[in-house]
């Protein structure tokens, strides 16, 4: 198998002593027990998901949605739809069905979003790990009173997919009542870590694309996890002992904006469980934030640490526009006369990774071949593990969000108009 992305961490590490780094070591040690132990009383079952069975069913009911829908819409939040969301926009999709999402209970975009549908060729997946958020149900209560409106009712079964946790919350009841097919998600893999199982798999699969190779990715990462391990203890120690409390994901690459997002939501609700344990996740775009994030970062407190992510080859198949032409335009930018475009890119992300080095900020690179879905299989996995290995480090929870659940259970009394002492 190939490699799917490739570690730098050279600058990263030169900057602990070396009983910073034996102290690191040693309690990454342990970590790797606590994570091989607890994998194995099945109480992890996100690192399992390379390896599952259901492709064949997920594809199945995937392709009976591509056959005969337009749209497939996703309702779901957080970490019900940041993972597909990303893929979709990393990733050329080739599906003729396109794949929405609706997230906020916003009624302008809900709006916007119902203007570009034919509701009677739209399929609807609704996604809740608990089947009992606000956002989500709000959404799906609307979008389903309109759906019967639209189609005969008997067709109402083809076309809801509800994706949840086999238990007893309310959006698996209305699944058995209505008799919605149940895509499920395993209690072993929490929300935010849930990409790679149904809640991604199934819209990405509508999308068209190729999640054997997404799940390779991952397993390829599983198999060859010392880098990850090194990448989570090290973001701990960034943290812990230099004493940089925000980190920042910072690709150079558009298309991987929304996975910033995803990384933001994995990184805030996984480690930030104690004053002392919340490293401030922030998304950087190269070479755009060069005019914008990056006179912050080179100049302002030195209270952060950089991932930067380096692509090697921007496939594209406009070949034609890839290199700049020889122009008569202004001569003293002959230089510029057939250079490819990625180079162009890739030299700012050189300068800009030597810059942030020579202003004394703590850098790692991952470099990936290309934005594939091989290579961003590899990058959930990676970063979902890290997040665990440094949620240990932390030795805090990173699978929970009790401050998020108290927000939720809040808004719903407040909504029934329950009196709040605040
Ligand atoms: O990571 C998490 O657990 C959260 O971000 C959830 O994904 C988010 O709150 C949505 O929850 P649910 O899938 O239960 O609707």
């Amino acid at each position: 198998m190939s490699q799917p992305l490739t570690f730098e961490f050279t600058h990263l590490l030169n900057q602990f002593s070396d009983v910073q780094l034996h102290t690191l070591f040693k309690k990454r040690e342990v970590v790797k027990q606590t994570i091989k132990q607890k994998r194995q009383a099945g109480d992890l079952g996100f690192l399992d998901l390379p390896y599952q069975k259901n492709i064949s069913d997920l594809k199945k009911n995937a392709q009976k949605i591509k056959n005969s829908c337009e749209t497939l819409l996703v309702i779901g939040i957080g970490g019900s739809s940041l993972g597909a969301k990303a893929a979709i926009e990393a990733l050329e999709t080739r599906s003729k069905t396109q794949v929405l999402f609706l997230e906020n209970p916003n009624p302008v975009t809900l709006e916007r979003t119902l203007q570009k549908i034919n509701l009677k060729k739209t399929a609807i997946n609704v996604i809740s790990k608990s089947g009992a958020t606000l956002e989500t149900l709000s959404l799906f209560f609307i979008v389903f009173e309109k759906l019967r409106k639209a189609v005969p009712e008997k067709q109402l079964k083809e076309k809801i997919w509800i994706t949840t946790e086999l238990t007893k919350n309310p959006l698996y009841k209305i699944a058995q009542e209505y008799s919605f097919p149940v895509l499920p998600i395993p209690h072993t893999v929490p929300g935010r870590y849930s990409v790679l199982s149904s809640v991604g798999l199934f819209p990405l699969l509508v999308a068209g694309l190729d999640v054997e190779e997404l799940l390779a990715g991952a397993a390829f990462i599983d198999q060859n996890s010392r880098d990850t391990y090194l990448y989570g203890t090290l973001a701990y120690g960034t943290h812990q002992l230099l004493k940089k409390p925000l980190t920042v994901f910072f690709p150079y690459d558009e298309r991987l904006s929304l996975l910033g997002d995803w990384f933001c939501q994995l990184w805030a609700e996984s480690l930030a469980k104690s004053e002392s344990s919340g490293p401030t996740p922030l998304k950087a775009i190269g070479a755009m934030d060069q005019h914008s994030l990056l006179q912050l970062f080179l100049q302002g407190p030195r209270d952060k640490w950089y991932t930067l992510l380096a692509i090697d080859t921007y496939e594209s198949s406009l070949e034609s526009s890839l290199a700049i032409p020889q122009t008569k335009l202004l001569k003293e930018f002959s230089y510029l006369a057939n250079i490819p475009l990625e180079k162009v890119l890739q030299a700012e992300q050189k300068i800009t990774e030597k810059s942030l080095i020579q202003f004394e900020n703590p850098v790692c690179r991952i470099t990936l071949p290309s934005v594939s879905t091989y290579s961003l299989g590899a990058l959930f996995y990676h970063f979902e593990l890290a997040a665990a290995v440094a949620g240990y480090l932390y030795e805090i929870n990173p699978f929970d969000q009790p401050a998020v659940e108290q927000g939720k259970i809040l808004t719903h009394k407040l909504l029934k108009g329950e009196n709040l002492d605040f």
